[in-house]
């Protein structure tokens, strides 16, 4: 059986753990809002419209911060048509997914339902139609307690509270020809810089994130980064990073090891943002909000010749394959919490979910539901560096590629340390041992995996139940045996 040998000390930590790498999206986009978290004729919805049923398994997840309204929407969105009094909300063309958009879920409804998720809502504005002027007016509504104009609709709208959001989107993926309102880096740049500027001149501590490139395979990544950093440098808090993964040419081995390129892409952009501070002789240390991440099995759709309202759009059926990417990807967001501030899972319901729900009918949890959920949950305290001795393997599209990848977090005042661990490989079970050297006292008490013979299985909704994550008999020798392809949840606790 192959062997990997992890080593870890809490005298060598990375970065607490941060509760924002756990966000997640909730886009005007296919079934994600309208059949997702807002169905007013289900069952279980609330007075509000909300799905009971689907924010229950929010609560589960958790989910720490989401963005919010989009993606490729926001960049023909008029924040106004979605708030104030619903009869009087006009219905739109929505060019982005080629949908109608009613505009029945707005900014004040949405802020409701984050409040009753318990999470942070990151406000995207609109940089592609729009600009500086309509930035500052959706400020002045959300954030101002009254007295203005614009506070006073909010008021007069029912919330008499202001909204309070601190993290907002500078537009999304600009960089994209697909981007409604899409700019050259220099375009972009500069109205990134003004729009923050001018934010920053009503609230100076607000936490604003420049759209990064769109993908890592864009012919302007990286190019993109170093422009829109080197006229934004002073203005921007984070620059965004996201990333998609799908198994292609039924290249198993490729995909698997996603969490490679995630690895570099992260690298890449914090290298960037270093060279221009370097550059301008600046000690800011711009940080990651890769505010997109996940595995999706079909990116682009065909184009729509319709119309419709809320479609079924990239309503993906996860694999425990995917599963254990997607834990994967969480691994590596982990053991770069010194650069990484912000992570939003894309999307949270229907679209690319982890949350899957049927009209009139029930909500369940995917396959790579879980994976996010342990972490969320078990991963406390500080993420420590770690040396891992591990095998390799050849994979297509990344060359030789480590066969284990671990992160490692510890709670010093609850006396226990995770191991979030994955075994990338298709044929052997690894045995990972674990050096305890640095934390004398600590012993192995419980292994939660989550891996089936069956890569292909998915949660549906005749089986949502099929795949979850199992407990594992726990040896007395501080080693665990990693099924192949397999995510791992390792807990030791403080004797
Ligand atoms: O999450 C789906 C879409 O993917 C988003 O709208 C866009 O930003 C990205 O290309």
């Amino acid at each position: 059986m192959p062997a990997a040998r992890l080593s870890f000390s809490p005298a060598f930590p990375v970065a607490p753990v941060r509760r924002r790498l756990f966000g997640s999206f909730v886009e005007h986009l296919g079934r994600c809002v309208y059949g997702g978290i807002y169905d007013p004729a289900h069952p279980s919805a609330d007075a509000d419209g909300f799905r009971l049923d689907v924010l229950e398994l929010v609560r589960e997840l958790g989910v720490t911060v989401v963005r919010y309204p989009g993606g490729n929407f926001v960049s023909g969105y008029r924040w106004e048509d979605g708030v104030g009094p619903r009869e009087g909300r006009p219905v739109r063309l929505d060019p982005a997914w080629h949908s109608i958009e009613t505009n029945e879920v707005g900014l004040g409804e949405f802020s409701r339902w984050a409040g009753r998720a318990g999470v942070e809502p990151m406000l995207a504005v609109n940089l592609g139609t729009r600009g500086v002027q309509e930035a500052l007016d959706l400020l002045e509504y959300a954030n101002h307690p009254s007295g203005t104009h614009l506070s006073d609709l909010r008021v007069a709208h029912g919330a008499p509270d202001p909204y309070r959001i601190r993290l907002w989107c500078l537009g999304n993926e600009m960089d994209g020809p697909w981007q409604l309102g899409h700019r050259t880096a220099q375009e972009y740049g500069r109205l990134a810089a003004e729009t923050a500027r001018a934010m920053r001149m009503v609230d100076p501590g607000l936490e604003l994130v420049a759209c990064g490139s769109s993908h890592s395979g864009m012919p302007t990544f990286g190019g993109w980064e170093s422009t829109v950093l080197e006229l934004a440098l002073d203005h921007v808090d984070h620059i965004s990073a996201h990333a998609y993964y799908a198994q292609t040419d039924g290249d198993l081995g490729s995909y698997l090891a996603s969490a490679v390129d995630m690895d570099r892409t992260i690298s890449s952009v914090v290298a960037t943002a270093d060279a221009v501070a370097a550059r301008a002789r600046s000690p800011r240390r711009v940080t990651v909000s890769f505010d997109e991440w996940n595995v999706w099995h079909r990116p682009s759709e065909a184009p729509r010749d319709d119309w419709p309202r809320a479609p079924r759009i990239s309503e993906d059926l996860f694999t425990v394959a995917d599963a254990v990417v997607a834990g994967d990807l969480l691994v590596t967001l982990l053991r770069h919490s010194d650069r990484v501030a912000v992570a939003c899972q894309a999307q949270l319901v229907n679209v690319i979910a982890p949350i899957r729900a049927e009209p009139v009918g029930p909500a369940w949890r995917q396959t790579i539901f879980h994976p996010f959920a342990l972490t969320a949950r078990l991963a406390r305290g500080v993420v420590l560096r770690t040396e891992l001795d591990t095998p390799e393997y050849d994979s297509m599209r990344y060359g030789r590629v480590p066969l284990v990848a671990a992160a490692v977090t510890h709670d010093a005042d609850g006396g226990e340390l995770m191991v979030f661990a994955v075994n990338r490989g298709r044929r052997e079970p690894v045995d990972l041992t674990l050096d305890l050297a640095a934390v004398p006292g600590y012993a192995l008490v419980e292994h939660t995996v989550l891996a089936e013979d069956d890569l292909t299985a998915v949660n549906t909704r005749e089986a949502p139940e099929r795949v979850r994550p199992r407990a594992l008999p726990v040896p007395v020798e501080p080693a665990a045996t990693l099924p192949p392809v397999s995510w791992n949840a390792l807990r030791l606790r403080r004797q």
